[in-house]
């Protein structure tokens, strides 16, 4: 049986280190104590917060309901075949450890993904990317708890409409449902992707001969350390901001004005800016205002170099994302969760 404690400091529960205050808190390791503990609500009808491993929170104030972290432990193989393993995973399992299994049992399809923080059950939140591979593509199913139904839901890829660091979870059934497990479709014979960024010449410089998912795995590390902040480090969520797409037709004037802008064709004819890009042209890489700034190796993080409150993180936010629009007119949007 878990309690319900009152007024818990979340700095340790946010990778970005910010000082609030959770009224209730409390964590659960299985689906019988997380409904004990909505059962048990002190703000009943209020949806608890969940958070896995907040790498992807902003908390602008104190949060004046029930967080709850999810810690449902367990990873199994529930189906497999010639080609594939169907393994589930526990909301609570760290994404990195997870990917590590995988290679351990050279499982292919999630070795682009290492090194992201955070756990299993919040990687479908956002279809969780990053060199050129996304969670949908070795996505099987997952099952979620209903907040207010008390019920359990199964979702299956389409279910989800997983976009762009977007799914329905975090939009249209933004705090009614709980992620309990997620299995993954992982591939027994491996399809390399190395075309995007760096990899092929981080694998160079590595000097690997022979390609495998293992060696993917450590370029992406190695890609992934040189530029990303360590939140062990410096208190940070990853990129703050997505990157926008605009049309054809604005990407070619903006193009006209600033030849170096970088950019990436979509499959529906927009272009995907670079927001790192436009970020850093407006003046904002290394920026700092008191503990908040603007990274000094990827404008796309906002950082927290100690104390920085929430509020402070978000205004900085709001500035960096005015500043680009007026000197692009492009509008970028929040990646992070603001709580
Ligand atoms: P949290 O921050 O705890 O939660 C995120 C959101 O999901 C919140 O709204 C929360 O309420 C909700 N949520 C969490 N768990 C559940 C659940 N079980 N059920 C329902 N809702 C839930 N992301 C990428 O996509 N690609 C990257 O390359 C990447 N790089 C990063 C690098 C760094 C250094 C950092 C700090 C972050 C990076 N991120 C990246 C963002 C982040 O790691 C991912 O979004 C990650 O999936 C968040 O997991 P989490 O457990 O920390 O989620
Ligand atoms: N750039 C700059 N200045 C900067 C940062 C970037 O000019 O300060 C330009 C560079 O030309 C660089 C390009 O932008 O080549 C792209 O930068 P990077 O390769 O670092 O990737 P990103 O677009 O900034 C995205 C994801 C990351 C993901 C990486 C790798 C988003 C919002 N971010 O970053 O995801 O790890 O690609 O795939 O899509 C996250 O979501 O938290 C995250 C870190």
């Amino acid at each position: 049986m878990t309690q319900i404690q009152q007024n818990i400091p979340l700095r340790q529960y946010n990778t970005l280190g910010i000082d609030a205050i959770a009224r209730h808190f409390a964590s659960f390791t299985s689906l019988d104590e997380l409904s004990e503990l909505i059962e048990e609500n002190p703000i009943p009808g209020k949806a608890p917060l969940i958070v896995g491993g907040g790498s992807n929170i902003l908390f602008k104030e104190d949060v004046n309901g029930l967080v709850l972290k999810n810690d449902i432990p367990g990873v199994e193989i529930v189906q497999e075949d010639a080609d594939h393993v169907y393994v589930k995973a526990g909301a609570g399992e760290n994404w990195h450890k997870f990917v590590q299994f995988c290679l351990q049992h050279n499982w292919a399809g999630v070795e682009n993904l290492s090194l992201i923080p955070g756990c299993v059950g919040a990687s479908p939140m956002q279809n969780i990317g990053a060199y050129g591979v996304e969670i949908k593509e070795v996505f099987a199913e997952l099952e979620a708890w209903h907040v207010h139904d008390k019920r359990k839901q199964v979702f299956s890829a389409a279910d989800c409409a997983f976009g762009y660091r977007e799914s329905v979870f975090k939009r249209k059934y933004r705090n009614q449902f709980v992620i309990l497990n997620v299995t993954f479709r992982l591939n027994k014979k491996p399809r390399f992707n190395t075309s995007y960024g760096a990899i092929e010449q981080e694998l160079e410089r590595m000097g690997v001969q022979q390609l495998s998912i293992q060696a993917i795995s450590q370029a992406v590390i190695n890609i992934r350390s040189s530029k990303l902040p360590d939140p062990a480090k410096i208190g940070n969520a990853g990129s703050f901001f997505k990157n926008p797409s605009v049309e054809a037709d604005v990407y070619a004037q903006l193009k006209k004005v600033y030849p170096a802008i970088v950019a990436y064709p979509n499959a529906d004819g927009t272009v995907k800016l670079a927001a790192g890009w436009l970020i850093e042209q407006a003046g904002w890489k290394g920026y700092r205002r008191g503990d908040a700034g603007v990274h000094e190796k990827q404008a796309l993080v906002l950082v927290n170099y100690g104390n920085a409150s929430g509020k402070e993180i978000y205004d900085l936010s709001e500035d960096v994302m005015r500043s680009v629009q007026a000197k692009f007119g492009v509008g970028l949007e929040r990646e992070v969760n603001v709580v």
